[in-house]
C-alpha cells in the first residue's frame, strides 16, 4: 500500500496539515526547522507507532496542547482503502491506534500494510552499530515476506525469556528447563533457516545494486546464526547448560544472530570511507525494497531525510534513478530545493511540496 492521504494536528510544529503525496517521488522542501523530519516522523509512526527520534510519544504533542493525532489514508492499485488514525493525549498513558475505525489485535498488523524503509544519518548503525541494528535489518525482512515469522519469533523470544527466568534462580529445576530448551530449540532453528534464507535472496539483490551505484569493491554478507555452526540448537543449549547457569543467562543462540558486511575479508567498517559506507546502506535498504515486490508483491515507501547530505551528486541521481526504477512511494527531505531539482528525472513527474513553519504547501515546479 501506499500514502495517499496524511492528516495531521498538533504533531510537533504542525497545527494542522492535510497532505497528499504522489505514488512516486515526493520532495518535502523547506528551512531547519520548518518541519520536514516531522513528516517523515508521522508517517513512520502510522506503520510503527513509535518514533525514529523520540522514546516518548508525549514528546510530538505540540507545546501547550494536549494531544495529536495522525491520520492516514493507506491505498494499493486496486482501489482498496485503508485508514490508520494514531492518537496521543497527555492526560493518558496509552496510544490510541485505530485501523480501519476499529483497535487492531496487534500492531504488526500496521506494520504490515506500510512496509517502510528509512533512510537518515541513524542508517548507518547497520554498519557501526551492534548486531542487533543487523537483526532487526534481517527480521524486517522476514516479517514482511513470511506470514510465519512473526509467530516463530514471538515464541522463540517467549521461550528464551522463560528459559532466562529458571536460570536465574537459585534451585533450577532441570526437567523444566529442558521443556524451554526444546522449545527455544525448535522456534530458534526455524528462525533461524527463515534468516539464512531471506539473506541468500537478498544477497544478489545488492550486490547489483552496489554495482549500479558504483561501488567497484566487492562486499560480502554473511550470516552469523549466532551458535556454534556444527551443532544442533537443542545440543548446544544442553551443552551451555552450567556456563549458562554461573551467568544467569542465555549466552548465546539465535537472539545473537549477526550479519557480517566485509571487503575482502575486513570489516566493511575498517575499510570504507563514510560515502562508500553510504552506499551500501542504501544498497541494502534498496535490494530489501526489490525483494518485498518479488517475493510478497507489496511496495515499501521510502521516507529519506536529507539527502543531500548524506549522498553526493552523482550518487544521489543514481540512487533516485533505482527509486524511480522500483516504482517506490518516495519521500525525501531536503532544505535547498535546488540540490534536488537537477536529478530527479521529471519522467516521473516529481511532487514537490513546501514546508514552511509547521504549513505543507504543493509546489507547482
Ligand atoms: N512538541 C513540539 N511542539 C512544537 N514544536 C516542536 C515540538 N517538537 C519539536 N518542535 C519544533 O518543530 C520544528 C520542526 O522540526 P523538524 O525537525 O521537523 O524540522 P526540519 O524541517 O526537519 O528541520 P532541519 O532542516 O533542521 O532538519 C522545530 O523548530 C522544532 O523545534
Ligand atoms: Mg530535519
Amino acid at each position: 500500500m501506499r500514502l495517499k492521504r496524511l492528516t495531521l494536528t498538533h504533531f510537533r510544529n504542525l497545527t494542522q496539515a492535510d497532505f497528499y503525496p504522489g505514488p512516486g517521488i515526493n520532495l518535502l522542501v523547506g528551512e531547519n526547522g520548518s518541519g520536514k523530519t516531522s513528516i517523515l516522523e508521522a508517517i513512520y509512526l502510522l506503520a510503527m507507532v513509535r518514533s525514529f527520534r523520540s522514546k516518548r510519544l508525549k514528546h510530538l504533542i505540540q507545546h501547550q496542547q494536549s494531544a495529536f493525532t495522525v491520520h492516514g489514508r493507506l491505498g494499493n492499485e486496486q482501489g482498496d482503502d485503508l485508514n490508520i488514525a494514531v492518537q496521543r493525549r497527555l492526560a493518558s498513558d496509552e496510544v490510541d491506534v485505530r485501523l480501519r475505525g476499529e483497535r487492531p489485535g496487534t500492531l504488526a498488523q500496521l506494520t504490515a500494510e506500510l512496509p517502510l524503509q528509512l533512510i537518515n544519518s541513524d542508517a548507518f548503525r547497520l554498519l557501526e552499530g551492534g548486531p542487533k541494528e543487523r537483526r532487526q535489518f534481517l527480521d524486517w525482512g522476514g516479517f514482511h515476506t513470511n506470514v510465519q515469522f512473526i509467530g516463530l519469533w514471538q515464541r522463540f523470544q517467549r521461550a528464551l525469556k522463560q528459559r532466562n527466568s529458571l536460570l536465574r534462580h537459585a534451585k533450577i529445576d532441570a526437567l523444566q528447563l529442558d521443556v524451554w530448551d526444546r522449545e527455544m530449540a525448535a522456534y530458534g532453528s526455524q528462525l533461524t533457516q527463515l534468516r539464512e534464507e531471506y539473506l541468500d535472496s537478498l544477497t544478489p539483490l545488492f550486490s547489483a545494486r552496489l554495482q549500479e551505484l558504483g561501488l567497484s569493491q566487492s562486499i560480502s554478507l554473511s550470516f552469523q546464526r549466532g551458535w556454534d555452526r556444527q551443532m544442533p540448537l537443542y545440543d548446544h543449549l544442553q551443552a551451555s547448560r552450567d556456563k549458562d547457569k554461573e551467568q544467569g543467562f542465555t549466552q548465546s543462540g539465535p537472539q545473537r544472530a549477526d550479519l557480517k558486511i566485509s571487503v575482502e575479508g575486513r570489516a566493511a567498517l575498517d575499510v570504507l570511507s563514510r560515502g562508500q559506507q553510504k552506499l551500501v546502506v542504501s544498497a541494502l535498504k534498496l535490494a530489501q525494497g526489490e525483494l518485498l515486490s518479488r517475493q510478497a508483491g507489496k511496495k515499501c515507501v521510502y521516507l529519506i531525510d536529507d539527502l543531500p547530505a548524506e549522498l553526493d551528486s552523482q550518487h544521489r541521481r543514481q540512487f533516485c534513478a533505482l527509486l524511480e526504477k522500483q516504482q517506490a512511494q518516495v519521500f525525501i527531505s531536503s532544505v535547498e530545493a535546488d540540490a534536488l531539482a537537477d536529478w530527479i528525472s521529471e519522467n516521473n513527474s516529481p511532487a514537490w511540496f513546501h514546508v514552511k513553519q509547521g504549513q505543507l504547501l504543493p509546489l507547482s515546479h
